[in-house]
């Protein structure tokens, strides 16, 4: 293995202690702590179990944490009023609602409805439209791609002038890492491609990238002759390939694959993000960053 590994679970830990660290402090100084709210609609289970990790994790970091759970037939006109209640709420900076909603519901209403400034997801179109001119309009970058950054800058990756690789165009992870590391700034300044299901030689740009980020949801998609020797591989695939028991808990759990060939890039990358443990951690570490940062923006101290 020659490969520096780049883990979530490591970075995960030194934020979470951080806004840890600074929620008490503003909570010393002001008297008010971030307040999350989850909207959770039915009982998908893997909606349950991101949900469950969220209410954990504000609680760890002294957040007042809101689990605001809806019956699978609540209409869309009753979630969007309730969105409008906690939009009206001042002890809540931040509204998730998680996704998928069931089918009767129009989730692009639904997430147009959340008031932008407390839009902690990042996907409300205003937010899209402030990651697009950067700098100081961002307010809340979306938490994946936010990750990504982070786990870039923080394993100290050279970022300005690098040629930066992004495999597929999604608007929650794609479109915005591109957009992300091209802003002049700090942690970016990179020159960008978005290699997509429509490119006609997708190995040739892989083989430029310093950085290579995959988030194709295709298992195995990048093969380990498309990196370059030294290389950054920020591998954003989670594909479920099949299942096994757990040696832990007894319990069936699913066996995850990424979209990079792990066992092979390692050999050739110069840092690399396992599947599990990679990108996965900082999804909802950056939720929680972004939370606290609606309370600073509130509190005018940001
Ligand atoms: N469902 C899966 N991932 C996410 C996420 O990051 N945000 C929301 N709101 N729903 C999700």
């Amino acid at each position: 293995m020659s490969a520096k590994l780049v883990l979530g679970t490591e970075i995960r830990e030194q934020i979470l202690e951080e806004i840890t660290k600074e929620v008490a402090e503003i909570k010393e100084k002001h008297g008010v702590v971030p307040g999350l709210v989850t909207i959770l609609v039915g009982e998908n289970p893997a909606s349950i179990s991101y949900v469950t990790l969220k209410i954990q994790t504000a609680h760890r970091v002294g957040f007042k944490e809101v689990q605001d759970s809806q019956s699978v037939d609540i209409s869309e006109k009753d979630l969007l009023a309730l969105i409008d209640k906690y939009n009206n709420d001042d002890s809540i900076n931040g509204i998730l609602v998680q996704l998928p909603l069931p089918k009767h519901i129009n989730e692009k209403k639904v997430l147009n409805a959340i008031d932008p400034d407390k839009d902690v997801d990042g996907f409300h179109p205003v937010n899209v439209g402030r990651l697009m001119i950067g700098g100081s309009e961002v307010k809340f970058p979306p938490c994946t791609p936010a990750g990504i950054q982070e786990l870039i800058v923080r394993s100290g990756v050279e970022t300005k002038g690098a040629e930066v690789v992004v495999v597929g165009r999604s608007n929650i992870v794609g479109k915005p890492i591109a957009n992300m590391m091209l802003q002049k700034g700090p942690g970016a300044n990179s020159t960008v491609t978005i290699v997509h299901t429509g490119t006609k030689d997708m190995a040739s740009h892989c083989k430029r990238a310093d950085i290579l980020i995959v988030a194709a949801g295709v298992p195995d998609l990048v093969k380990p002759e498309w990196i370059k020797p030294g290389a950054c591989v920020i591998d954003v695939g989670v594909n479920r390939v099949g299942e096994k028991v757990s040696e832990k808990t007894g319990k069936k759990i699913a066996i995850l694959k990424g979209d990079v060939n792990f066992d092979a890039a390692k050999e050739i990358a110069g840092y690399i993000t396992p599947v599990p443990g990679g990108v996965g951690p900082m999804t909802i570490t950056m939720l929680m960053k972004n939370t606290l940062k609606s309370l600073k923006y509130k509190l005018g101290i940001i």
